[in-house]
C-alpha cells in the first residue's frame, strides 16, 4: 500500500486508525495519515471518501470514535478547533473564511488582536491598530503577497484570490506546526490559483508543513511533495508525484488500480499495470 512511506523523521502530525461514524455511515474507517516537517502533503479522493472528516479530526472539529493522533510524536486529543489552534494547527476552510466588512489587518488578527501597551490595553482592552497594521504588512511582504497594496483595505473590496491570500496568510502567521487547507483554489481563476500555490510553497519553504486537500490534479502535481490518496474512509495509497502519472493517481483514487502486498501497482484482477499520460492502461499479463 505504502510506496512513499518515510521513516527518516518523526511526522509533525500523524494519525493511526481513525474511525468516525455518523449513525450508520462510517465517514472514516481506520484512516492513517502522516505529514513530515517541511512538506506539502496533498489529500485527494472522490466525494464522500472521507477527506473532510479526516481533516476535521486532525483539526479538532470532529472527535474520532477510535484511533490516535500524534503531534511531534506525542498523543493529542483535541475536543475543539480551538484546542488544535492552541497546539499550532491552523485550518483554512473551503469557504473563503474572512470577515468581509473588516480591513485586511483586522482580518489577519481576528480573535488574536494585539492590545495597546500598559493599562490602555490591559484594563481598557484598547486595540493596537498601528502595531497590527505593521505586523500584517510585514507578514504579507514576507510571504510575497504583492497583490495587496493597502493593508487598511476592506476585505469585501478584494478579489477572490486576494481574500484567499489573506486567509492563507493568517494561517501561516499563527500556525506553528501545520497549516491545513481545504480546496484553497476551488473558487479561483488560473492566475489567482497560481498565486495561492506560490504562497503554499513559500509557507512550506519556511518549514511549516501544509496539508492541501484538492480535486485539482495539476495543482496537486505542481506543489505536492507526497500525495495521500483517500478512498472509502481510509488511506488507499501514499505516493510521490514524481513516481506516477496523473492517470495512475486518479486510478488509485477510483480503485481501478491499487498496490499489492509487494507494493506493485496492480489492476482489479491483480495484474501489474501502469497508466500513461494519455490515460492508456498498460497491463502485464501473467
Ligand atoms: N455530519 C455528518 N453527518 C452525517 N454524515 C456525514 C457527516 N459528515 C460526513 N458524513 C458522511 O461521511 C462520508 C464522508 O464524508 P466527507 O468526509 O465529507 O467526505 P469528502 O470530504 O471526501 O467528500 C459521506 O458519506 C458523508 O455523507
Ligand atoms: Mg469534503
Amino acid at each position: 500500500m505504502n510506496t512513499a512511506g518515510d521513516d527518516r523523521a518523526t511526522p509533525t502530525l500523524q494519525a493511526r486508525g481513525l474511525v468516525k461514524r455518523y449513525g450508520r455511515v462510517t465517514a472514516i474507517d481506520g484512516a492513517d495519515f502522516e505529514i513530515l516537517p517541511g512538506e506539502i502533503m496533498a489529500v485527494i479522493g472522490d466525494n464522500g471518501a472521507g477527506k473532510s472528516t479526516l481533516i476535521k479530526a486532525l483539526s479538532g472539529a470532529v472527535v474520532p470514535d477510535a484511533g490516535e493522533i500524534l503531534l511531534d510524536g506525542s498523543p493529542v486529543a483535541f475536543t475543539s478547533p480551538l484546542d488544535a489552534r492552541r497546539a499550532g494547527i491552523e485550518t483554512v476552510y473551503q469557504t473563503l473564511a474572512v470577515a468581509s466588512a473588516m480591513d485586511i489587518a483586522s482580518n489577519l488578527f481576528l480573535g488574536r488582536e494585539m492590545r495597546r501597551p500598559g493599562v490602555l490595553g490591559s484594563v481598557f482592552r484598547m486595540l493596537d491598530h498601528k502595531a497590527m497594521r505593521a505586523a500584517a504588512q510585514e507578514q504579507l511582504d514576507s510571504l510575497g503577497v504583492a497583490t495587496v497594496q493597502n493593508i487598511g483595505q476592506i476585505v469585501e473590496t478584494l478579489s477572490g484570490g486576494q481574500r484567499q491570500a489573506v486567509a492563507v496568510s493568517r494561517a501561516a502567521m499563527f500556525g506553528r506546526k501545520v497549516v491545513i487547507m481545504d480546496e484553497p483554489t476551488a473558487a479561483l481563476g488560473v492566475k489567482e490559483s497560481g498565486q495561492v500555490l506560490d504562497l503554499i510553497r513559500r509557507i512550506r519553504d519556511r518549514g511549516l508543513p501544509v496539508i492541501l486537500i484538492s480535486h485539482n490534479m495539476p495543482h496537486v502535481f505542481e506543489v505536492a511533495d507526497r500525495i495521500h490518496v483517500h478512498r472509502m474512509g481510509r488511506r488507499a495509497a501514499l505516493v510521490r508525484p514524481a513516481d506516477h502519472t496523473m492517470s495512475e493517481v486518479v486510478a488509485l483514487m477510483t480503485g481501478a488500480l491499487r498496490f499489492d502486498e509487494e507494493g506493485r501497482l496492480v489492476d482489479a484482477a491483480g495484474h501489474r499495470a501502469e497508466v500513461d499520460d494519455q490515460g492508456h492502461t498498460i497491463t502485464e499479463a501473467r
